[in-house]
């Protein structure tokens, strides 16, 4: 039977509330769907969420959406206003064009998409101008109307302007209002470990370490956030989940097109930095930590940053880098190759796959590779965890077995299969590979799965750090691939070409062989008709 939780009649948000808590206001939100939409913040402490950079790309296409989204669903505290701020001229009906495409308002919620824009505001400024922040702070003080309120600032800027805008912020918007201040950023968080240190340090210097949330987007994911319950909420995989049974990991993201004329901004970067130092350690971080005293987030952060610890620097040896070139036989986008981008500098060698093998120096995982594999212009879309067992030992069966994975889909189509042996079943004494499939879509057909930056929006209100990276993390994930960055921009070895469309270089493939992955082909996960 259920548990029947006892919702209080008034929670709030606040500052540091325990995920349960938001659990409930979650809750209490969803039972009264009613908005005040007034400028009076009688009752309940007002919210103010400004974003920095609103005229951008990233504002339009994926936060305004996501703060319409949980404002359709009723899940923003019921005084929430939206500020954008930017260096653009524009209005909020601008704006609001500029977004809508965005957005996928659906039939029926006109009226309340309209109350949302009519919470917006928009302010012109420069980033290096004192004065326009304090107009504002000015602005946000009118809203508060001296109630006070609780501000949220994310950063939808480029990195060049980080640095002065913070400080402005901190020394304009922070100041004087009665209510807390959380200010959110995404990568890069520097380029390699000393610059990383210096913005760190930089940002140390202006908010307290719980005022600062680092995205990394998969950590919003519903299969990143599974794998805490899976792991640690059940008793069969914790036996095995340790170098006696498990052969080797492999953690990939594959993406089936290029850089899609973003290969300007993808050049100063590549795939080592824009997905593997964060999205993927940030899942080997989840898969191999030991389990925390509590889930509280500093208990699970900290068995994060004790699992990288044991994480030797890698070196180039341990890579292979490939570079997409186009297929002439493919279509559009498919018959360009990286170089031919015309924003991507002629010659560039910067790696638009990567695979690296990483060794965990701990009693649990020695000997264990965890190998994580990422690239752009690949044959499909994936993330996945694939955890692969030992063969058996002592075999009868003629060496017919194949190893046990138990697979962690992250996308598309979330999933969680464990590929086992049976029988064929019938008259038959041969056997065959299978699963124990969990498949969402068909176990959980009616259940409306958030987009991640839904959730971790949300979770800043809430003041919920467990989804964030913690400056510790962020220095020790960039002490492992520091060195291996500074060879490659040093040395600047010639990726391997591969074809748009395919399955990445075959030196990916040897690489996996020679680290304990087996792949045989002779199976494929068929998702289950709904
Ligand atoms: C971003 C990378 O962090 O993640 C992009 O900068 C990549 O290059 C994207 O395409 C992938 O995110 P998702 O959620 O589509 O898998």
């Amino acid at each position: 039977m259920r548990r029947q939780v006892v919702v209080p009649r008034r929670v709030r948000v606040r500052e540091s509330s325990s995920p349960e808590e938001c659990l409930l206001l979650l809750r209490k939100s969803l039972r009264s769907p009613t908005m005040d939409t007034g400028s009076k913040f009688e009752g309940s402490v007002p919210h103010i969420f400004v974003t920095l950079g609103a005229s951008g790309d990233l504002a339009r296409k994926k936060i305004y959406p996501t703060l319409w989204w949980l404002y359709r669903d009723n899940l923003l505290p019921s005084m929430t206003v939206f500020y954008g701020y930017a260096r653009t001229k524009c209005t909020v009906s601008e704006l609001r064009e500029k977004c809508h495409q965005y957005m996928k308002v659906k039939p029926g919620e006109e009226e309340k998409y309209e109350e949302f824009w009519k919470l917006n505001h928009y302010v012109a400024g420069a980033y290096n101008s004192r004065r326009d922040f304090e107009l504002l702070n000015q602005e946000l003080m009118k809203v508060e109307k001296n109630v006070g309120a609780n501000r949220l600032f994310y950063l939808a800027l480029p990195p060049s302007v980080f640095e002065e805008v913070t400080v402005v912020i901190r020394e304009t918007c922070m100041g004087e209002h009665r209510g807390w201040n959380r200010i959110i950023i995404e990568k890069p968080f520097g380029r390699d470990a000393d610059s990383s240190a210096r913005l760190s340090n930089h940002l140390s210097n202006l908010f307290k370490e719980d005022q600062i949330y680092r995205i990394d987007h998969y950590l919003g994911k519903e299969m990143v956030q599974n794998l805490m319950t899976l792991r640690f909420g059940n008793r069969i995989f914790s036996p095995t989940w340790n170098r006696e049974c498990i052969a080797s990991v492999l953690i990939s993201f594959k993406e089936p097109f290029g850089t899609q004329g973003r290969g300007g901004y993808f050049d100063q970067f590549g795939i080592i930095r824009d997905v593997m130092q964060n999205h993927l350690l940030q899942i080997l971080c989840l898969v191999a930590m030991e389990k925390p005293p509590s889930i509280h987030p500093d208990d699970i952060r900290s068995e994060k940053v004790k699992v990288l610890k044991c994480i030797p620097e890698l070196e180039l040896e341990d890579v292979v880098l490939g570079q997409y070139i186009g297929d002439e036989k493919g279509e559009g986008e498919a018959k360009l190759g990286y170089l031919d981008d015309p924003t991507v500098p002629n010659g560039s060698t910067t790696p638009t796959y990567a695979l690296s093998v990483l060794k965990i120096n701990s009693e649990r995982w020695d000997g264990v590779p965890f190998i994580l594999r990422c690239g752009k212009a690949l044959n499909e879309r994936k993330a996945e965890v694939r955890i692969q067992y030992r063969d058996v030992p002592g075999d009868i069966f003629n060496g017919k077995t194949k190893r046990n994975e138990l697979v962690i889909r992250v996308q598309p189509g979330e999933a969680v299969y464990v590929k086992m042996m049976t029988k064929t079943p019938g008259m038959s004494f041969e056997m065959e590979e299978t699963e124990l499939d969990l498949t969402y879509g068909s176990r959980y057909r009616d259940v409306k799965m958030p987009d991640a930056y839904e959730r971790l929006l949300l979770d800043v209100f809430c003041g919920s750090q467990m989804h964030f990276v913690r400056s510790d993390e962020l220095s020790e994930a960039w002490r492992i691939f520091t060195p291996l960055l500074h060879k490659i921009e040093k040395d600047k070895p010639k990726p391997i070409l591969y074809k748009y469309g395919s399955r990445g270089p075959k030196e990916g493939d040897e690489m996996c062989w020679r680290n304990n992955f087996l792949y045989y082909g002779s199976y494929k996960w068929v998702e289950p008709k709904m």
